[in-house]
């Protein structure tokens, strides 16, 4: 294979060096310490947080991006008071009663990435229906990150490969990145470009391990509540000044 024509992964620069956005990844963080700011109950800034999911969920395709992955419950937040659990989970069935039809008419198609299967009989069997009835659009993507976490989801990738490799249909040498892709929970989605992470803390919280190998991380210091369409287009107007190499040159 002749070196020149390896691989140009998809999202790379443009040669005019535009900076191609796809995917607007989001840990959503911060809920927390805006309730406490005002005194308030956490619930409340989990509360406020949904407004801010509304906002950028509007904003998102006008501004170009096709794919967001929102992170909205990890599999470590069951580590939480039973109650904020409780809080979450209430605010999430709230979120789909309320703004599935709004969304459909929107032209976004609802996905679901972490173990939610294991989340409440009512709540997957909502889940369900917001994806079925949305499947077909293709307005934006929306991804909400549930119960989910990248290393969870990296063992559920490898005992599905290792169950094709015991079932015969799959040699163990047969094992790339590509396969490894496709056992993913986000398999057909563009990987991440953009990382973003709101209330100052630099770190991932086991948030898209895989996916995010050449994302830009931005980061800001706004509150998750508080942030809104021009909070985001200054985040992208960062990820527009990087320059993205690949391990190119
Ligand atoms: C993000 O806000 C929401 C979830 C993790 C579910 P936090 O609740 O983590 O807010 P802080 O980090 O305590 O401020
Ligand atoms: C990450 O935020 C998870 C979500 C945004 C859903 P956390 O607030 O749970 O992360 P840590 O505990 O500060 O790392
Ligand atoms: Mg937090």
């Amino acid at each position: 294979m002749s070196l020149a024509a390896a691989t140009v992964p998809t999202g790379a620069a443009g040669a005019d060096g535009d900076v191609a956005l796809r995917h607007l990844a989001v840990i959503m963080d911060g809920n927390g310490r805006w309730a406490q700011a005002r005194r308030l109950p956490r619930v409340a800034g989990h509360r406020a947080g949904i407004e801010a999911v509304r906002r950028v969920v509007e904003a998102a395709p006008v501004l170009g991006i096709e794919v967001l992955t929102l992170y909205a419950f990890s599999a470590e937040n069951w580590k939480r008071p039973a109650d904020e659990v409780a809080d979450l989970m209430g605010l999430l069935r709230h979120y789909i009663r309320s703004e599935i039809k709004e969304l459909h008419r929107n032209g976004v198609r609802l996905q679901f990435i972490g173990d939610w299967r294991a989340l409440k009989p009512d709540i997957v069997a909502m889940l369900d229906d917001a994806r079925a009835l949305t499947a077909g659009n293709d307005r934006l993507t929306l991804v909400v990150a549930l119960n989910y976490g990248g290393q969870q989801e990296l063992v559920r990738a490898a005992r599905a490969l290792a169950a094709d490799v015991a079932a015969g249909v799959l040699a163990a040498d047969a094992i790339d990145d590509a396969a490894i892709d496709a056992r993913l929970d986000t398999a057909g989605l563009p990987p991440p470009d953009i990382v973003l992470r709101t209330s100052g803390e630099m770190r991932l919280s086991n948030f898209l391990l895989w996916q995010s190998a050449y994302a830009e991380f931005v980061v800001t210091e706004t509150l998750w509540p508080d942030f809104d369409r021009a909070a985001l287009e200054s985040a992208l107007a960062e990820f527009a000044t990087r320059v993205r190499r690949f391990g190119g040159r």
